[in-house]
Formats: C-alpha cells, structure tokens, sequence
C-alpha cells in the first residue's frame, strides 16, 4: 500500500509535519511572494508577453478539459513514477529551466538544483541561470541535471557550452526555440526591468571561454562591456532547424526541443534527429495571442502522436492539471511559475514543500479518478468541452 497523498494531508490535518508554518494553496505561495519581492522581479516572474492573454489561456484551457472519474477499482497500491531516457522518476515532475534566478532568492539556483535533488526530479538549468554549469554540478553531482541552450548568435559559444554541460555529467540538452527575441512584456517595460542588465543571469557567459574571447577586456574591469557583448551574442533571430542540427551532432546526449506549439514543429523536430520535445509556449511570455499549450499537445500527440518523448509546461497550477496533461498523452511535466512563488518564500524549502504539496494532490486525484499509475491515464478519461 503506497499512499503519498493520504500521509501528507494526515501530517498537515494534525500538523505533526515540520513544514506547517508554509502555505497550502498555491494562491497563498503567490500571494507570499509577491509581499516578499519587488516590483521588477515579481513582474519579471509574473509578466507575459502583450494582453497577457495566452498565460491566461493556458489555465483557461484546462478548464474545457474534463475528468471523468472511475470507481470501484482498488486503488490501493499507487505511483506516480515515471522513465525519462532509461531513468525512473518517483513523480512525473521536471524542474522548468527559468533564468536568472537571484532575483528570486539569495540562494538563486542553488536552492532549486537543491530541491530537484533531493526529491528525485530532472533539474533543468537555463542559459542564463545566475550560477554557473559548473557550479551546480559540482553542488549536486548525482542528480539528474538537463542543460537548457538558447541559440544564440555565436556558434562557438553555444557548443562550448553544450561540452561543458557534457562534461560536467549532465543527462540532456534542451534547445528552446521560442525565444529568437525577448517577447513584448509590458510589465517589465513598464519598470524598465531586465535583469541582464544589472550583470544578473550571465554567469555562465562570463565563465565561457569563448565568450571570454569576444571581450577586448577582463569582465572584472569592464562588466558593462561584457553585458553588451552578452545582449549581441544570447538570442540568434535567425535561427533555424539547420543550426538545430548542428547542436544534435555536437553530443551524444538526448536532445530536446522546447517550445513546440504544433505538429508541423514537432515533426521536424523528430525529422531533425531531436529525442524529445517539450510541448510549451514558455508560459506566455513570447507570443501573446497563441494556443493555448494543453490544446497543441492535444493536437500534437491525437491519432498514434509522434515518435519520441513527449514533455509538457505551460499553465500547470494543480495535481489535475497534470493529470489531464499526462492522460493527453505527456511524459513528463515540468512546472515553472509556481516554484518560483515557493522559492521566493522559502528557497529549497519552499520549494521542496511545494512539489510535495503538487505531488500529494496529483496522488489523490489519480486514486479518486480510479487509478493506480501514470501508464493507466489514457484521453479516453478525458472529455473536452465544446467552446
Ligand atoms: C521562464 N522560462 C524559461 N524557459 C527557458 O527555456 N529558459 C529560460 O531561461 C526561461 N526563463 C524563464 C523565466 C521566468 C521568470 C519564467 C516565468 C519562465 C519558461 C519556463 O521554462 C516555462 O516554459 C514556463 O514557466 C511555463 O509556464 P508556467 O506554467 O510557469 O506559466
């Protein structure tokens, strides 16, 4: 008998848990967070691109998505383990790569790497993470870390890069397509907020070598010249799927894709050798406007799917959210926002008790719908709401 769930809303009822002094609702870890930072990383968190409408209407989205619960099945025995790459995962929670996390919390990626590690979950750094490659595995060097690349203008950069996380011991490459440009993000317009600016988020660029050659002087003597190398060289407009071909011969690891909103960009992701695709529209933050993400990978995975592993973000608040994803036909769910609102309040801890809050909630959905594990979900427990 394994019921994570049951445990856990025993030890909150009786408050036999040390962690009772954190918040339950992720409304209350939002709401937290926001009397806890300032006006421009909570924008810079919060913010999405234009109206703001598709962060809306990825939660919207899984509102017209319905369970249809089964009974009368003993639903006594549960996990929630998933394989990614010929690893089991106790939940099917990813850690979302979100960049410059100092701005967050003083222990910045440390603290998330940190609650990845000690709850089994793929931890995903980002690009423009405040805390080096290096730094993080050497902090963390048995858990299972993912590389997030964007493409940017310097191929030398990028796959000097890309060996670096290889040989730090990272599992996977994640190259994240939707990003050629910062989105229109009228919150930190507003503030005139770019974290980039202040030197936050480049750490590994500073402690890039071939970064290091671009620069005419030492980023000790001359940081704002690094930062405006830094603006020329992280994001690439004119990248296409011939420069993401080049990325998927430079390791031997899984390549994923991320940022895939439809099935003509998910076949070519497949067609150009990736091993993976995160199905996503980065929360929101680049085109205003667009599908929501639960509806492309309902699109993407209908009639038999494609052929590789097949991830998802963008809009998941709660256990059913993932149960719907999951049942759609994801592998995986990476969660963004939400731990940034529990990093925020708590660091590790927040987070730590978060995800354990999102998995204990995901264990009794499942058991109440009528099932024991990830592999039972199928879409024909899912019905869709005409509009
Ligand atoms: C992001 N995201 C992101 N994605 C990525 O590939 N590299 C990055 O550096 C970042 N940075 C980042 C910063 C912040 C503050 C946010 C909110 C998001 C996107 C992230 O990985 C994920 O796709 C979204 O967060 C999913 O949307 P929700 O569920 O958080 O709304």
């Amino acid at each position: 008998m394994t019921q994570f769930g049951i445990d856990f809303q025993l030890k909150v009822y009786t408050k036999t848990d040390s962690d009772s002094d954190m918040p339950i609702s992720l409304e209350s870890w939002r709401s937290e967070a926001r009397k806890l930072l300032k006006d421009g990383p909570w924008g810079y968190i919060e913010g999405a691109a234009g109206s703001e409408d598709t962060m809306r209407e990825n939660i919207r989205a899984f509102s017209r998505y319905r369970i249809r619960p089964r009974y009368l099945h003993d639903v006594d025995d549960r996990n929630q383990s998933i394989t990614l790459f010929g690893k089991k995962y106790d939940s099917p929670f990813i850690i979302a790569p979100i960049g410059v996390q100092s701005i967050i919390h003083k222990d910045a990626e440390y603290a998330s790497a940190g609650a990845a590690a000690s709850l089994n979950m793929p931890y995903i750094l980002s690009t423009v993470s405040s805390v080096s490659i290096e730094e993080i595995a050497k902090t963390y060097p048995d858990s299972d870390k993912w590389f997030q690349l964007y493409p940017g203008r310097d191929e030398n950069v990028m796959k000097s890069m890309v060996k670096r996380a290889e040989r730090s011991g990272y599992n996977a490459i994640v190259v994240t397509v939707d990003t050629t440009m910062l989105g229109w993000r009228e919150q930190d317009l507003k503030n005139a907020y770019l974290p980039f600016l202040q030197g936050e988020g480049i750490a590994n660029f500073l402690t890039d070598p071939e970064f290091l050659k671009r620069l005419d002087e030492r980023p000790e003597d001359n940081m704002n010249a690094a930062i405006e190398e830094f603006l020329m060289v992280y994001v690439n407009p004119s990248f296409t799927w011939n420069g993401f071909k080049k990325i998927r011969q430079w390791t031997r690891l899984p390549v994923l894709v991320k940022g895939i909103s439809s099935i003509e960009d998910a076949n070519a992701a497949v067609s150009y050798g990736a091993d993976g695709v995160i199905i996503s529209n980065h929360g929101g933050r680049q085109v205003d406007g667009a599908i929501s993400s639960l509806e492309a990978l309902d699109e993407i995975t209908q009639n038999g799917g494609i052929n590789c592993t097949v991830l998802f973000d963008s809009g998941i608040r709660h256990g059913s959210d993932a149960m719907k994803a999951l049942a759609l036909g994801a592998d995986g769910i990476l969660i963004g926002r939400p731990y940034c609102y529990a990093m925020a309040v708590a660091g590790q801890r927040g987070i730590e008790r978060y995800m354990n809050e999102l998995k204990a909630e995901l264990d009794l959905q499942m058991a109440l719908s009528g099932f024991n594990s990830i592999t039972e979900l199928s879409r024909r427990m899912i019905y869709k709401k005409p509009y």
